[in-house]
């Protein structure tokens, strides 16, 4: 999604500027743009596609100044182009805008505005506000603050900005709602951005907006007020991850980096809430609270919608507690038979995912407990959530979610071993099977790590297929989903997942001479049950490529190929069997040449509905 840098201090605006955004790049974005003070006056460059683009336009034309706003933007109103790119001016240069998010009202303002006289150069709904900023600077005798402060009360939908006026050379206002965005303090200089990588090689100390909070930014100081121009004191953050934990780390895409973190995130995920002697130390949330529950609706997009489906048998195995899960943009329009004894589980890597958040707040307003699985730490579900679980992956930059996914499936099994433990309706040795196996995770995922040359090798005999069909059953058959997913999102590969039993409904159809299958075999209690299915496929032509365990292989050995994972309780067995389903994905989509950080279409953070 788009993604917004702002500095003003001592040095080139735009040298950081364009850093900053070059390290949000992985929000996905199709523009970009700044505006620089060069003198007293605002200067504007934005370029179509590429980050680069703008990069060489400045070396032409450069805009030397200390103060600036910058935007990466992915469309939403309006083509991508240079004239819908954000900056977004009022009609005089007065005040240049960038914005992330969405302005729900903005045709309503915009005829509002057209009939005063404003022109509008854009077809997106930003442009509405510099007008409007302009506008209420007219009303209030040109004052900055109370323009803004009167303009973004006007704004429905969503929105993180950084803003500049012509008139006050040294200064950055800056606001969101329900958008995210930081503030970066320095020596003598500041910054904004809507992401913590995009500043942290500049520092470490951050505040963390709130909602209609608004920064008024100097290079010498940050004053953050309310609406109504009272101060507001905020704590100050210390980011403590490493700026190299947001960089490549010697690896060739951020994905790959990712991949192979997974050991470390899940052992940062397991670490101080389970220790050696099985004890679980599951501070997030109080016993007494989960007693009460009687159901649960673990709510997600994308891969984290996958990750519920595997916490929903992991908790309906071992607590007893009736589980559904649901896609964020549908939960949010149904009608949820939801009471004070339903507890709402959203999982989201980011925490800022709009329909999740949606459908948090209006679990809250019907007075149910939310528990947040989120790996982001001041995101947006983090802060409303009654429950906050944070997964401790680090940064995760590459747009297709692996260590994410990951660290939230050791989430969910931790949240099934405490609402077991709560709820007593299983025996503790059984609990304890599933605890000591989880200890072993971090070790067991670095033994699936071994399987990369040979997922290497498979990959350049099938990268050149058009269509690809995950199979599996049971717990393999969100593996084969999150399987496929990948493999869509970053290959452009048609993709799609059947359970092994539904084949026969339709399809099998699909199956011709060298289509290949991709199945997916952990459970030793299935498994004869799977190879009737591959069997079913090899027979109409099928080329399948078995992914199996010590307990499954010899089942499947009339399989073309086949890729050995570590054997895991089957209940954990998901953790082993995805790294190599995202290896596979990442070096199929290598083979074909593409951006795999960066895949098109696709943004890292949907913070728009
Ligand atoms: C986007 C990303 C996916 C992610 C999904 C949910 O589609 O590309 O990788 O799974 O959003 O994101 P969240 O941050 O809520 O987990």
């Amino acid at each position: 999604m788009c993604g917004i840098v702002g500095y003003v201090g001592k040095r080139s605006a735009a040298e950081i500027l364009l850093n900053g955004l070059e390290k949000l790049e992985y929000r996905g974005y199709d523009s970009a743009g700044i505006a620089v003070f060069t003198g007293s006056e605002i200067n504007v460059k934005k370029e179509k596609g590429r980050l680069v683009n703008l990069v060489d336009a400045l070396k032409e034309n450069p805009l030397d100044g200390n103060t600036g706003i910058g935007h990466t933007r992915w469309a939403t109103h309006g083509a991508p182009s240079v004239k819908n790119s954000h900056p977004h001016c009022s009609m005089t240069g007065k005040f240049a805008v960038v914005h992330n998010g969405i302005i729900e009202n903005f045709e309503e303002l915009r005829t509002n505005l057209k009939n005063k006289g404003y022109v509008f150069a854009s077809e997106t709904d930003t442009e509405v506000i510099p007008h409007l900023i302009d506008s209420c600077y007219k009303d209030n005798g040109g004052d900055f603050f109370k323009a803004v402060s009167q303009a973004i009360v006007q704004l429905e939908g969503s929105f993180a900005l950084g803003i500049l006026c012509q008139d006050e050379e040294d200064k950055i206002i800056a606001v969101r709602k329900d958008s995210p965005l930081i503030v970066g303090l320095g020596e003598g200089e500041n910054y904004i951005a809507s992401d913590i990588p995009a500043i942290l090689s500049e520092t470490r100390d951050v505040y963390l907006l709130s909602d209609l909070e608004i920064a008024v930014i100097t290079k010498d100081s940050v004053k953050l007020f309310d609406l109504e121009g009272n101060p507001v004191s905020k704590e100050v953050f210390k980011v403590t991850f490493s700026e190299n934990a947001a960089q490549k780390g010697g690896f060739e895409h951020f994905m790959l980096k990712e991949i192979h973190e997974q050991p470390e995130a899940a052992a940062n995920t397991l670490r101080g809430r389970l220790d050696s002697s099985l004890k679980l130390h599951f501070a997030e949330m109080d016993s007494a609270v989960m007693g009460k529950i009687k159901k649960i609706h673990i709510v997600a997009c994308g891969t984290a919608y996958h990750a519920g489906l595997v916490g929903k048998r992991a908790i309906e195995q071992l607590a007893k507690i009736p589980v559904s899960v649901e896609l964020a943009s549908e939960f949010r329009y149904n009608c949820p038979l939801i009471d004070e004894e339903t507890l709402v589980i959203v999982i989201s890597q980011s925490g800022e995912t709009a329909d999740t958040l949606a459908s948090m707040r209006m679990a809250k307003s019907l007075n149910v407990p939310v528990l947040a699985i989120t790996n982001v730490v001041g995101s947006t579900v983090s802060r409303e959530a009654d429950f906050v679980f944070y997964t401790y992956a680090g940064p995760e930059i590459s747009v297709a979610s692996t260590k994410a996914y990951t660290t939230q499936l050791v989430a969910l099994f931790l949240f099934a071993i405490f609402a077991a433990e709560s709820k007593k309706v299983v025996p503790q040795a059984e609990i304890d099977k599933v605890k000591t196996e989880l200890l072993n995770i971090p070790e067991k995922l670095s033994q699936t790590l071994a399987t990369e040359d040979a997922i290497k090798e498979l990959s350049k005999k099938v990268f050149k297929e058009q269509n690809m069909y995950y199979l599996g059953r049971g717990l393999d058959f969100s593996t084969a989903m999150e399987g496929s997913l990948k493999l869509k999102e970053i290959s452009y590969i048609h993709s799609e997942a059947f359970a092994g039993g539904e084949l026969k409904h339709g399809p099998i159809a699909l199956i011709e001479n060298n289509t290949v299958v991709v199945a997916i075999s952990s459970d030793g209690d299935l498994c004869a049950k799977m190879a009737s299915n591959i069997k079913e496929v090899l027979s109409r032509g099928a080329f399948v490529i078995a992914f199996v365990n010590d307990a499954t292989k010899a089942t499947h050995e009339d399989c073309n190929e086949q890729i050995v994972v570590p054997t895991l309780l089957p209940l954990i067995a998901p953790l082993a069997s995805i790294v190599p389903l995202q290896l596979f994905a990442y070096y199929v989509a290598k083979e074909r040449g593409y951006d795999i950080d960066k895949p098109r279409n696709l943004a890292k953070s949907v913070t728009v509905e």
